[in-house]
């Protein structure tokens, strides 16, 4: 399963990269504001920053809600940077600029996905990534690794190539679950990943070897 970290601070996203197991990152018009990015060139100059700390795929999302400003804002995206996948909210334009873009070999992620079926509409229409946000179904009640399981099963019987990108992951054992579920990539936050180090076992283990290679060593 691929790491991807889902903000767009660029310490987080550098110490990420220096622990050698980062594989991508997501962003949002929310994460970019988190971090007080604002204004065109602003927004444009930030992602080719996070480009260049990383060496894989880096989502940037388009505003435009309409097909034409979609594909305008994409087109510029994906010129900005090899690295960057052009993501795009899974809305009734969203479907026809995700087959537009895939048309032309400019790589997707269709966001914002909530549903099996929209995950199987944005598959048809080429996209490379579905996002499915797992924290805010749990937020309602709902059971977001269950869709993750749903989406797998459909992709599979059809051996769609969109790769199932688990997003709004909160906590470690939501990459626990992923990871055992087949999503093909995660998203989320640091926490969450160095999370995955921790185990007591591991501490007081360390601590007696260190302890007893002392001893033997005065
Ligand atoms: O990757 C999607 C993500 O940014 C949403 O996460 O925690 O705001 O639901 P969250």
């Amino acid at each position: 399963m691929k790491f991807f970290i889902d903000t767009a601070n660029l310490q987080q996203i550098k110490e990420a990269q220096d622990l050698g197991i980062l594989d991508g990152v997501t962003t949002n018009p929310s994460l970019m504001a988190k971090e007080g990015i604002s204004g065109y060139d602003n927004v444009m100059k930030h992602y080719k920053a996070i480009c260049e700390i990383v060496d894989g795929d880096v989502s940037a999302e388009v505003i435009a809600t309409d097909y034409d400003g979609m594909i305008k804002e994409g087109e510029a995206l994906a010129d900005l940077h090899e690295q960057i996948v052009v993501k795009v909210p899974m809305i009734k334009d969203g479907v026809k600029a995700i087959k537009y873009f895939s048309d032309k070999g400019i790589r997707t992620n269709c966001t914002l996905i909530f549903s099996s079926g929209q995950a199987l509409l944005a598959a048809k229409a080429g996209a490379t990534y579905v996002s499915p946000f797992i924290g805010r179904l749990d937020d309602i009640s709902t059971d977001g690794l269950r869709l993750i399981e749903d989406i797998r099963i459909i992709f599979d019987n059809y051996a769609y190539d969109t790769q199932i990108l688990a997003a709004s992951v909160r906590h470690t054992m939501h990459i626990i679950n992923c990871a055992e579920i087949g999503a093909n990539v995660m998203t989320g936050p640091l926490s969450a990943i160095l999370g995955l180090l921790k185990h007591p076992l591991t501490d007081s283990g360390l601590a007696q070897f260190l302890a007893d290679h002392a001893k033997s060593n005065k």
